[in-house]
């Protein structure tokens, strides 16, 4: 389903990845760890177009992703805060979003924000939201149109520590026979008996750890 191709990135005189290389398949969930500023963001970046490599490629259900229009990439992503508009619910919020690609309509918005803890009824604005209420509803928004690949980034951030079982059971739950799921985390016991194989990033290599 993806395919890392020895992807180097640098800024600067930085280098952050380094001729890495990977597989990842369908029907699994990867982790992907390592501390803060080793290059999780980054990789997620390259895996979606939103960054590009110096060298190397990335495959995506074999096509190389630079020639891939945005509108083919059925990619569901979280990467960093979600911009959500704080005047408005999570309901509104995320029909504005699922009205950019028009693939899904109001009950599977519903569903999804169900499904991750949230009332999709509710008239909270997204502005006086917690954290970890953000974080999953950046997830809902990730997963609403039913993605094959679901990009997370440190989608447990601000998420309290007697939920984390809950979210990481609803990640669980998102596991699909032709679905590659990847989740970053710099918390390695966020994501214990979550993934198939977890991967980390260091020094600039990218290396399979289980
Ligand atoms: N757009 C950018 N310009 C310059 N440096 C960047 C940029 N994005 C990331 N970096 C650097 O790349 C390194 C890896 O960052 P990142 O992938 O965000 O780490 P993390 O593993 O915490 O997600 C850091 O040193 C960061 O400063
Ligand atoms: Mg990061």
């Amino acid at each position: 389903m993806i395919e890392i191709c020895n992807v180097t990135k640098s800024f600067g005189s930085e280098t952050v990845l380094r001729d890495v290389s990977a597989v990842l398949e369908a029907g699994k969930i990867y982790g992907l760890v390592g501390r803060n500023g080793s290059g999780k963001t980054v990789l997620l970046k390259l895996l979606c177009g939103l960054l590009l490599p110096d060298s190397g490629e990335i495959r995506i259900g074999g096509a190389p992703l630079k020639s891939r229009s945005p509108g083919e990439w059925n990619m569901g992503v979280l990467i960093e805060r979600p911009g959500f508009l704080p005047r408005r619910t999570a309901f509104q919020n995320l029909r504005l979003l699922a009205a950019v690609n028009r693939r899904v309509g109001e009950e599977a918005i519903r569903k999804a924000i169900r499904t991750v803890g949230l009332d999709p009824d509710s008239k909270k604005k997204v502005g006086d939201y917690s954290l970890g209420m953000r974080q999953r509803l950046g997830i809902a928004q990730a997963i609403m149109e039913g993605q094959k690949i679901l990009l997370l980034d440190e989608p447990f951030s601000g998420v309290d520590t007697q939920s984390l079982p809950e979210m990481r059971e609803l990640l669980r739950a998102q596991r699909g026979p032709d679905r590659t799921i990847l989740i970053a985390t710099h918390v390695r016991e966020d994501i214990d008996g979550l993934c198939d194989q977890v991967f980390s990033v260091h020094g600039g290599a990218l290396e399979l750890l289980s």
